[in-house]
This record gives structure tokens, C-alpha cells and sequence, in this order.
């Protein structure tokens, strides 16, 4: 009798998710990239018991449009990449069609969305890679995707989160970075429904330093000498700090 065989789609689809989605922040990372690659200046992240129990990303971006959310979720559905030799200029941070596939496959995921161009917004249910209800819905222009009960349906991947402590921190650290790599954008987060970190979304670096790091920086950090182009057309420009200011675990330089 033959030994291989292929899985069924079920069994498939865990797997193909569990290489996108090990933790709760992976799932942030992903949403916040959407809502990046939205075109949003405003995005919000909530989460509580580390983003285990719930994730809510809401961004003043795009939208999607109603006939496009089921397909949305589907394996190798984007709309950012459409033949091979877009492969070689991306622009975006996401491009694989893959993240929201892996995300409602491990999770109960609840969208709310509307374009500018429609009078309504849609809101969406999927849990367990299985669609639920499709209604209209009153929103503003944007999306908020809301992913509750990560790993419901993997006990095995369960059992390796860490306490909900580490897997919010890791959220935090993650969020830091975003917003510093961002300051165009205003970003916000809500641990367990206290705000942790507000960006003013100005395009100003030391807003966004300030934003993160707090009032030890309110003279603000010493700016690198302003760049002049490389030969490559690359240059480097940033922010640092003086010694003092610099935490235990912060990467050297
Ligand atoms: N916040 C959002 N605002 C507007 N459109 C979105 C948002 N999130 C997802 N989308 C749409 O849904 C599509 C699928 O999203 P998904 O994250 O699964 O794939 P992707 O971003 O194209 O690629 P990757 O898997 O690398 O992230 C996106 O291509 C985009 O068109
Ligand atoms: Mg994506």
C-alpha cells in the first residue's frame, strides 16, 4: 500500500499558517503591515492577555471592497503583486497573499471595512479558515480587523506561547519599531486598556523618538549629521542617544 499521500486541505492550511503565524505578534506585524501598505496615517492596536485572547488593528487606510473581503482570506490572494515580473519591483511590505489566510485559519477573526467610494462598509466573519456571516455595516473609511482566541484550534502551538507578559512585551518591542520606522504614521497601543505608546504621526524622527521612548528625550537625541547621497543612492539618517539614556538589553551602537 502506497505511505505518501497528500493532506487534506484542513491539515494543509494548519501547517502552511503555522510558518506565518508562531505568536501573537507575528499576527500584529502582519495586520500593521496591511494597514501600512493601506495607505493609512493613523493606526491603532489593542490587545489583552498578550494578544492571546485579542488583537484589534484599526486603520484609516483604503479599505477593502466588499466584492474583494472573502477572497481576501484566501491562500495566495493579493492585490499587490499580479505577474511574475512584479516580483522584482515591490513596493509594499506584504506581497505573498498569505497572512490573512494563516491568521483566520488559527484564530476567530471579526473585519469591519468600507472604501471611500462605498456608502456602506462591510463587516465579516471568518473562524478557523470557515466563513461566517457577510452584513453591511456603518463605518468610517479604513479597516479594523479584530483576531480573538489565537491558536484556538492548535492546542499544540498553544502550548508554546510563553506567558501573556512575554508574548504582550514582544508586541511592545515590535510596535516600538513601526512607529520609529514610521513617523509619518500616528501610531497608537492599548495593552490591556492602558495606552502604552502614542506617535504623533507628524513625519518628524525625534516626534516618533520622543512618542516611544518618552520625556528622558525631550531635548531630543543628538540627529545624525545630515546625510548627503552615497554613490550607491543610499544614505543613512537617524537618531542617537547619548550613553546615559541607553537600556540594559538595547542593542549595541
Ligand atoms: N488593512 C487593510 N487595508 C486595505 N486592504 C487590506 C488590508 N489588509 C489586507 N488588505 C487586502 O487584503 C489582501 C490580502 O492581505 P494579506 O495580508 O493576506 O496579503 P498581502 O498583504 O497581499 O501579502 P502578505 O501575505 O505578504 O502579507 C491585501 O493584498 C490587500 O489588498
Ligand atoms: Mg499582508
Amino acid at each position: 500500500m502506497a505511505r505518501i499521500h497528500l493532506l487534506d486541505r484542513q491539515t494543509a492550511e494548519l501547517i502552511a499558517a503555522g510558518e506565518v503565524i508562531e505568536r501573537p505578534s507575528s499576527v500584529v506585524k502582519e495586520l500593521v503591515e496591511n494597514a501600512i501598505d493601506s495607505g493609512a496615517t493613523a493606526i491603532t492596536v489593542e490587545i489583552q492577555n498578550g494578544g492571546v485572547r485579542f488583537i484589534r488593528v484599526t486603520d484609516n487606510g483604503c479599505g477593502i471592497l466588499r466584492e474583494d473581503v472573502p477572497t481576501a482570506f484566501l491562500r495566495h490572494a493579493t492585490s499587490k503583486v499580479r505577474a511574475q515580473e512584479d516580483l522584482y519591483q515591490i513596493g509594499t511590505l506584504g506581497f505573498r497573499g498569505e497572512a490573512l489566510a494563516s491568521i483566520c485559519a488559527v484564530s476567530r477573526v471579526e473585519l469591519l471595512t468600507r472604501t471611500k467610494g462605498e456608502p456602506l462598509g462591510s463587516r465579516y466573519e471568518i473562524a478557523g479558515g470557515v466563513e461566517g456571516r457577510m452584513e453591511d455595516a456603518g463605518c468610517p473609511v479604513g479597516t479594523t480587523i479584530l483576531v480573538r482566541d489565537l491558536f484556538y484550534n492548535v492546542p499544540a502551538r498553544m502550548k508554546f506561547l510563553k506567558k501573556d507578559s512575554t508574548e504582550g512585551n514582544a508586541i511592545a518591542t515590535l510596535l516600538d519599531r513601526l512607529a520609529l520606522s514610521h513617523p509619518e504614521i500616528a501610531f497608537k497601543f492599548l495593552r490591556e486598556g492602558q495606552r502604552k505608546l502614542q506617535t504623533p504621526g507628524d513625519g518628524s524622527l525625534l516626534s516618533a523618538v520622543h512618542g516611544v521612548y518618552g520625556g528622558d528625550f525631550s531635548g531630543g537625541p543628538p540627529p545624525f549629521p545630515q546625510p548627503g547621497r552615497g554613490g550607491a543612492g543610499l544614505y543613512l539618517s537617524g537618531a542617537g542617544a547619548a550613553y546615559p539614556l541607553c537600556r540594559a538589553g538595547d542593542p549595541p551602537g
